[in-house]
C-alpha cells in the first residue's frame, strides 16, 4: 500500500474548486436542518448522561435493584446494548428507505422506549425502555452525521457534521442539570428519563417538513425532487456544478447502485477497505482514548484526587461537561480550516500529555499513601490533587475540539454514496462496542494496575491513535465527495490506476 501522507494535496485531480464561500451562518436553510437532525444527537447525549443520576432514586424505588448490582449495570448498559443494535441497522435502513425515514423511526421507537421507562412498574420493564431509547439513539447516531453531510456545501461541512457533535455534548451537560433540577420533584426518575421524549416529539414534527436527502434522492434516480432540494441550498452557478457531480458520482455508482450493498461488500473492495479501516478506527480511538471514563467517572476521578466532598465532586462534573461542549463549539470553527488530519493530531497530543499528567498524579499519590520516604522529598501536598484536576481539565479542552467532531465528521464524508449509510453504520457500531468495553473495564483495570496505570495505557493507546491518524486518515477538508472517492483509489490503486479506472466506467456507461 501507498502511504501518500498529505493526500488531498498529491493528486492533480483533487484541486479544490473554485466559489466555495459559504460561510457556516450565512445559509440559514441547512443551518436549520443540522439543528433539526441534530436533536438526534441531543437525545444521545442526554440519555448517556441522565442514566447515572437516574440510577441512584431508581434504587430507591426498586429493592432488586438495590440489591443487585448485575441489574443496576444491566439497566445502564442496555441502552448501549440497543445503540450497537440501532448503528448496525441504522445503516442499512439509511441506504434503503432514506435519511429522513431512518430519522423518523428513530424518532418514534425513542418516544416509545422513553415512555416504557417513564411508566415501567418494575426493573424488567425498565430495561426493555432503555433497550428500545438504545436502538433510537444507535439508528439517529449513524443518521444525523450522514444527513447533515449531504446537504452541506463542501466547505462547512465538517462544521456542521460537528454542530451535531456540539447537540451530543450539549445533551449531556443538560443531563447532568436535569438530573440536579430533578432531585426534589415527587417521581424524579420517571421525569428525568420520560422528559427526552419532548425533543424526539419535537423533531418528529420538524422532520415531516424537511427533505429527504438530495444526494440519496439522485442516487435513487429522483433527479428532479433532489433539484429542488439542492436550489434551497445554492445559487444558479453552484448548483449546476453540485448537479455535474452528483451525476459524475451516479455514473460511478451504477452498479451498486442497481442492488442494494450489503455488509459484506464493504469487505470485497480494497478502496472500500480502506475506508472503513480508517473510519471505523477513528471511533475505536475515540473511544479507546477514554471520554466516556472521563465523562462517566469524572466524580470518582475528582474524588480519586482527594477531594471527598460529594457536592463538589458534582459540581466539577458539571464543569467538565460545560467545558467538553465549549470545546466542541471550538471544534466546529477549526474543523473547516485546520481540516481533520491536523486537528485529530493535535487533539491527540494534548490528551496523550494529560493523561500522562493524570497517571504521575494518581501514581505519586498512591507512593505518597504508602511511601513516607516520597512524603518527606515533599511531594505529598494537597497539590498532587489540583494536579490530577489540572489533568482532567486539559484532557477534556484538548479532546473536545478534535477527537469528539473528528471521527463523526470523516465518516460522514470518506464512503462512496452508496456505501454511506452501510459504512457509516458500521463503524458508529464499532464507536458503541468500544464505549461499551471501555465502560465495563475500566473500574477493573483499575483495581488491577491502579488508577495512574490505567491513565498509563490509556495514553499509551493515544499514541497508537496518533499513528493511526498520521498513517491512515487522510485529509479531508473542504473536499466534494467525489474529490474524497478517488483519495481511496489512489491509495488502493495508485493514481494513474485510479484515473484509468474511473475514465474506463465512463466510457462504459457512456456506451
Ligand atoms: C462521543 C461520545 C462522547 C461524546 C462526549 C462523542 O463524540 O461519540 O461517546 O460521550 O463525544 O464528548
Amino acid at each position: 500500500m501507498t502511504i501518500d501522507l498529505d493526500a488531498p494535496g498529491s493528486s492533480g485531480l483533487l484541486d479544490a474548486s473554485s466559489r466555495r464561500e459559504i460561510s457556516f451562518l450565512s445559509n440559514m436553510y441547512v443551518l436549520g436542518l443540522t439543528l433539526t437532525a441534530g436533536i438526534g444527537g441531543l437525545l444521545f447525549g442526554y440519555d448517556t448522561g441522565v442514566i447515572s443520576g437516574a440510577l441512584l432514586y431508581i434504587r430507591d424505588d426498586f429493592k432488586a435493584v438495590n440489591d443487585s448490582s448485575v441489574i443496576q449495570e444491566t439497566i445502564v448498559s442496555m441502552a448501549m446494548v440497543g445503540a450497537i443494535i440501532g448503528a448496525a441497522g441504522g445503516g442499512w435502513i439509511n441506504d434503503v428507505y432514506g435519511r429522513k425515514k431512518a430519522t423518523l423511526v428513530a424518532d418514534v421507537v425513542f418516544i416509545i422506549g422513553s415512555l416504557v421507562m417513564c411508566a415501567a412498574p418494575d426493573p424488567y420493564i425498565l430495561i426493555l425502555g432503555r433497550l428500545f431509547v438504545g436502538l433510537g439513539v444507535g439508528v439517529a447516531s449513524v443518521t444525523a452525521p450522514v444527513y447533515i453531510a449531504e446537504a452541506a456545501p463542501s466547505e462547512i461541512r465538517g462544521g456542521l457534521v460537528a454542530t451535531n457533535v456540539l447537540m451530543i455534548t450539549g445533551g449531556q451537560f443538560l443531563s447532568y442539570l436535569v438530573n440536579l433540577a430533578f432531585t426534589e420533584v415527587p417521581g424524579t426518575w420517571r421525569w428525568m428519563l420520560g422528559v427526552a421524549a419532548v425533543p424526539a416529539v419535537v423533531q418528529f414534527c420538524l422532520m415531516v417538513f424537511l427533505p429527504e436527502s438530495p444526494r440519496w434522492l439522485y442516487m435513487k434516480d429522483k433527479k428532479s425532487e433532489a433539484r429542488v432540494v439542492l436550489e434551497k441550498i445554492y445559487n444558479s452557478d453552484r448548483l449546476e456544478e453540485e448537479i455535474d457531480q452528483l451525476a459524475a458520482a451516479a455514473m460511478q455508482d451504477l452498479e451498486s447502485r442497481k442492488r442494494s450493498v450489503s455488509y459484506m461488500d464493504v469487505f470485497k473492495s480494497k478502496e472500500m477497505r480502506l475506508a472503513f479501516f480508517a473510519g471505523a478506527g477513528l471511533q475505536a480511538f475515540q473511544q479507546f482514548t477514554g471520554i466516556n471514563t472521563v465523562m462517566y467517572y469524572s466524580p470518582t476521578i475528582v474524588q480519586m484526587a482527594g477531594f471527598a466532598s460529594n457536592q463538589l465532586a458534582l459540581l466539577l462534573s458539571l464543569i467538565v461537561a460545560a467545558m467538553n461542549a465549549a470545546g466542541t463549539v471550538v471544534g466546529i470553527v477549526l474543523i473547516d480550516r485546520c481540516g481533520r488530519r491536523r486537528l485529530a493530531l493535535f487533539s491527540l497530543s494534548g490528551v496523550l500529555v494529560s493523561l500522562v499528567i493524570l497517571s504521575l498524579a494518581f501514581i505519586l499519590q498512591s507512593s505518597c499513601n504508602s511511601n513516607n520516604q516520597i512524603l518527606s522529598l515533599g511531594f505529598c501536598s494537597s497539590g498532587i490533587g489540583w494536579f490530577a484536576v489540572v489533568g482532567l481539565a486539559l484532557y477534556i479542552a484538548c479532546f473536545a475540539p478534535g477527537m469528539g467532531p473528528v471521527p463523526w465528521a470523516v465518516n460522514s464524508e470518506i464512503y462512496p454514496e452508496a456505501y454511506r449509510g452501510v459504512c457509516g453504520g458500521m463503524s458508529a457500531t464499532v464507536n458503541w462496542i468500544s464505549n461499551l468495553i471501555v465502560a465495563q473495564t475500566f473500574l477493573s483495570i483499575v483495581e488491577l494496575v491502579g488508577t495512574g496505570g490505567t491513565f498509563m495505557i490509556i495514553a499509551g493507546i493515544a499514541v497508537l491513535a496518533l499513528l493511526f491518524v498520521y498513517i491512515f486518515v487522510p485529509e479531508t477538508k473542504g473536499l466534494t465527495f467525489e474529490q474524497v472517492e478517488r483519495i481511496w483509489k489512489e491509495r488502493a490503486w495508485g493514481s494513474e490506476a485510479s484515473s484509468s479506472g474511473s475514465s474506463q466506467k465512463l466510457l462504459e456507461y457512456v456506451a
